[in-house]
């Protein structure tokens, strides 16, 4: 039966961009039903949504009693998942506030749904003590807030508050509505961020790792039907909405958690940016500064992907090869040398891919010497496509 999503427009100029979700969703098949605030009519018609959703779309609750016998309750009911897009900081107060004296307050408040909001403003309204506020109250309580884009504002300043990509709001929904569900059953394992190797109390070794690849990679099996386990390095990222997280600092700390659940996994994704080395000691004091040189002993950290290789059996062992040159020839090497499946290259120092952003580049090696590219896109759809060759693999009956 074909998913419904009800989507609230509320009245910020990327109301406009709200119609290309519409139809985004209903050319997957979905069952789009549209309610508008007074305010996103004047920025776009009722008629455009109407047209594109091929449904009636309500703006005033009352008016609405003609069709529907309590509309909200209506419309709550049939959702399978809500989504205000955009969501202006007006609403996200009124929702944080349990306010339903309109459509879309009314509608959020009686559902039992999956509710998500994609929120655009002014990078000051965005990032000011009461909207982040108002955010995290509903967060805490399971809403899921899209995070806006950093960019060219309508009022011309730059920030962040710009409605998140169009596709990128889509998949979000998809994948909440597991459109797939082809990793049902299929225990996943995942490892994410930096680690940290400690020199003293206070100073460590790391790398820019943000997690996000992981973190994306987690989500994505997630909503695919896999139980997933990710074993994370510190990061800021949230925590993907099902399945176990596991916090570790060093990598000492992260080999010992990947061996614990390693025995009971089909495949394993290690996304994570492990430091290499890790000093000699770490004083138990904070190292005071002298007048000279200081020299610090470094010692290999375990090689974990490697050793996960040499036990790999029946499983499926993806790794990441995060490389500035000689891509495809070092992160080969990398396949063939940690006896893995799948390695997925990233040349770290191309714009638009590597550390912290929200987009890759990278290239898939299969073990067969099969090769896919993935030009530039956000590391949601990266991670979609890692699943799908993980499934094209021969016998990955797993
Ligand atoms: N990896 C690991 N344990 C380590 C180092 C790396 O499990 N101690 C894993 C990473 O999670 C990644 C893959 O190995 O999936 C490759 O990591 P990368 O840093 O690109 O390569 P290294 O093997 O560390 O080689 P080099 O730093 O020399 O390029």
């Amino acid at each position: 039966m074909a998913k419904t999503v009800i989507v609230g427009i509320t009245g910020s100029i990327a109301a406009y961009k709200a119609a290309e979700v519409v139809r985004g969703l209903s050319k997957q098949g979905m069952e789009v039903h549209v309610m508008m605030t007074e305010g996103a009519c004047k920025f776009i018609t009722p008629l455009t949504l109407e047209t594109l959703s091929g449904n009636p779309v309500a703006v005033d609750m009352f008016s609405e009693y003609q069709r529907e016998k309590v509309p909200h309750i209506a419309y709550a009911k049939q959702a399978d998942l809500v989504i205000i897009v955009p969501a202006t900081a007006a609403t996200i107060g009124r929702l944080a506030t349990g306010i339903a004296d309109d459509m879309i307050g009314a509608t959020v408040l009686a559902t039992r749904a999956p509710v998500l909001l994609a929120p655009a403003m002014n990078s000051q309204m965005y990032n000011h003590p009461l909207v982040q506020n108002n955010l995290q109250r509903l967060e805490e309580i399971g809403y899921e807030v899209i995070t806006p884009a950093l960019g060219e504002l309508a009022c011309g300043d730059v920030g962040d508050g710009r409605l998140a990509d169009v596709s990128h709001i889509l998949e979000q929904v998809i994948g909440k509505l597991g459109g797939q569900n082809d990793f049902q059953g299929k225990n996943i394992l995942v490892t994410a961020g930096p680690t940290r190797e400690f020199i003293d109390p206070i100073r460590f070794i790391s790398n820019p790792s943000s997690g996000k690849m992981g973190y994306a990679l987690a989500q994505a099996a997630a909503d695919r039907g896999a139980n997933v386990v990710l074993i994370s390095g510190p990061t800021g990222e949230k925590p993907p909405t099902k399945g176990k997280v596991v916090r570790v600092t060093t990598a000492a700390e992260m080999l010992q958690e990947v061996m614990k659940y390693f025995p009971k996994m089909d495949i394993v994704i290690k996304a994570a940016a492990v430091v290499d080395y890790r000093p000699q000691s770490r004083a138990v004091q904070k190292i005071k500064k002298g007048d000279g040189q200081i020299q610090l002993s470094l010692e290999k950290n375990p090689d974990i992907l490697k050793l996960l290789g040499s036990r790999k059996g029946e499983k499926i062992l993806v790794g990441f090869a995060a490389e500035t040159q000689d891509l495809v020839k070092n992160a080969r090497e990398k396949l063939t040398g940690k006896n893995l499946d799948l390695i997925v290259a990233n040349d770290v120092g191309q714009a638009g891919a590597g550390f912290s952003t929200d987009t890759n580049i990278a290239h898939v090696l299969h073990r067969d010497g099969r090769v896919v590219e993935f030009p530039l896109g956000t590391k949601t759809q990266l991670a979609h496509l890692i699943l799908d060759e993980v499934l094209s693999i021969a016998g990955a009956e797993v």
